[in-house]
């Protein structure tokens, strides 16, 4: 039965089978080295040329980069090794000596590995980034699941927009028009008026013309809407969630930090509960901090979020923005109405903002007015204002941007890395 390289540990002085492929290889006359990796991770094999057959240590030297092959070898502790196990090699069986692979060991430019992308993902820094994307799923899961959140699935093709229309997908659903969804929220809320707690994760789509590094045109949300919750409370459950997220990677994903070489004190800090400032404040300290021409009312862009998260060494909420920047759905502040009960959470380190959130409106009037406003045609939304008249209520949700999540928590430049296969401006391909 086939041993997975993860499984080492469990098989020391033992003899293993694997399946695996060649990441590298080199020689030094009787002596081979193999580095192997298998999906679970990397360890190096030792080929002895006095202790296999000579069949076998010729098929080891047809090995290429990529090969794939079955190992047999007996698994030796060696706290030299990076994997802290070494294989001393019995026998090798060649599945298929690969062609010559285009990923070599050099430099390659971006737009080259781009184009190699389903080649690239083998590579150790990729494979990183993909483990610390599914430990970050898998803790949204759990900490919404223990908090009694139920999973809903909202439609991916909709007739109308969530969040503004100036970056809709647009597709024909047959002789109709329709849309990519750019957020299940408005469908997160009426199932929210059915399950209480729920939240949904998918695929959302917004046709940015944007080529900035935080943009993808197809990204993942995750996005909890919850009935009789508060502007306050929401916030608190955010941090809360994420808090847990970060802990979770830093408890189960150190090997792929130390790979990515991320800064494990930064993510150390990231504890409930995060400083807040209000919209009002953050253009003060932006007047403060050289940006002297910034307008209240204006939104903020990358180098203002940017400059706002240098005061903060955690994620730090900005609330209450100006009604008008805002979408349509948001509740205005009872207290004082040009501000709505809003906040994004800006991530450290300048990634910029990773979860939009906010008070809904619940008085069907005042979402009537804000249709008006906002030029939305009624019938697509007629279903949305049955929410506020068969019982509404007080409800707030917010979305988390999974791909800005993980550069952060990765440490990358760019979202691009963060999601097997990038839809980006100018990319469709593979
Ligand atoms: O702030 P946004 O637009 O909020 C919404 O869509 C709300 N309807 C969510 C809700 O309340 N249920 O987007 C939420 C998050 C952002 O904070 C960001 O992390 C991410 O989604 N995001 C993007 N990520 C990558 N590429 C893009 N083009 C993104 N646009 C938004």
């Amino acid at each position: 039965m086939l041993t997975t390289i993860k499984e080492a540990a469990a098989h020391v002085g033992q003899e293993v089978k694997l399946g695996a492929w060649l990441y590298n290889k080199r020689s030094s006359g009787k002596i081979m080295f193999l580095q192997l990796r298998d999906g679970t991770g990397f360890i190096q094999g030792v080929l002895l040329k006095n202790q296999v057959s000579p069949e076998i240590w010729e098929d080891a030297k047809k090995l290429t980069q990529e090969s794939s092959l079955y190992v047999w070898g007996v698994v030796r502790q060696d706290e030299r090794a990076p994997s802290g196990f070494e294989l001393d090699v019995t026998k090798i069986e060649v599945i298929q000596v690969a062609d010559e692979y285009p990923i070599a060991k050099k430099e390659h430019g971006v737009d080259f590995l781009m184009d190699h992308r389903h080649l690239w993902i083998r590579s150790p820094k990729q494979r990183a980034i993909l483990n610390i994307r599914a430990e970050i799923i898998r803790a949204v899961q759990a900490f919404l699941d223990k908090h009694g959140f139920t999973r809903v699935d909202p439609p991916i093709l909709t007739p109308s927009s969530c969040e503004g229309t100036t970056n809709l997908f647009h597709t024909k659903y047959f002789d109709e028009d329709a849309y990519l969804t750019q957020s299940g929220q408005l469908y997160m809320e009426a199932a929210a008026m059915a399950l209480r707690k729920v939240y949904s994760f998918g695929p959302t789509f917004r046709a940015e013309k944007s080529k900035t590094r935080r943009h993808l045109i197809e990204f993942w949300m995750i996005e909890p809407e919850m009935a009789f919750v508060d502007h306050e409370e929401s916030l608190k459950i955010q941090e809360q969630l994420l808090a847990h997220v970060v802990q979770s990677v830093l408890d189960h994903c150190q090997a792929e930090l130390k790979t990515l070489d991320r800064d494990i004190s930064a993510l150390e800090k990231v504890k409930a509960p995060f400083p807040r400032i209000t919209y009002d404040e953050a253009v003060e300290l932006l007047h403060k901090e050289g940006f002297a021409d910034f307008k209240w009312g204006d939104d903020f862009g990358a180098p203002h979020e940017t400059k706002i998260a240098e005061s903060f060494d955690r994620p730090v909420f900005i609330t209450h923005y100006p009604t008008e920047v805002k979408a349509f759905y948001m509740k205005p502040d009872p207290n004082r109405p040009e501000v709505v009960l809003c906040a994004d959470l800006i991530a450290p380190e300048g990634y910029g903002e990773i979860i939009g959130g906010s008070q809904r409106i619940d008085d069907p009037e005042l979402l009537e007015k804000r249709y008006e406003a906002h030029n939305l045609p009624r019938e697509a939304y007629q279903w949305y204002l049955d929410l506020r008249k068969y019982g509404t209520v007080p409800h707030s949700g917010f979305g988390l941007g999974l791909e800005r999540t993980v550069a952060w928590i990765c440490g990358l430049d760019h979202v691009r890395e963060t999601i097997p296969f990038p839809r980006m401006l100018n990319r469709l391909y593979p």
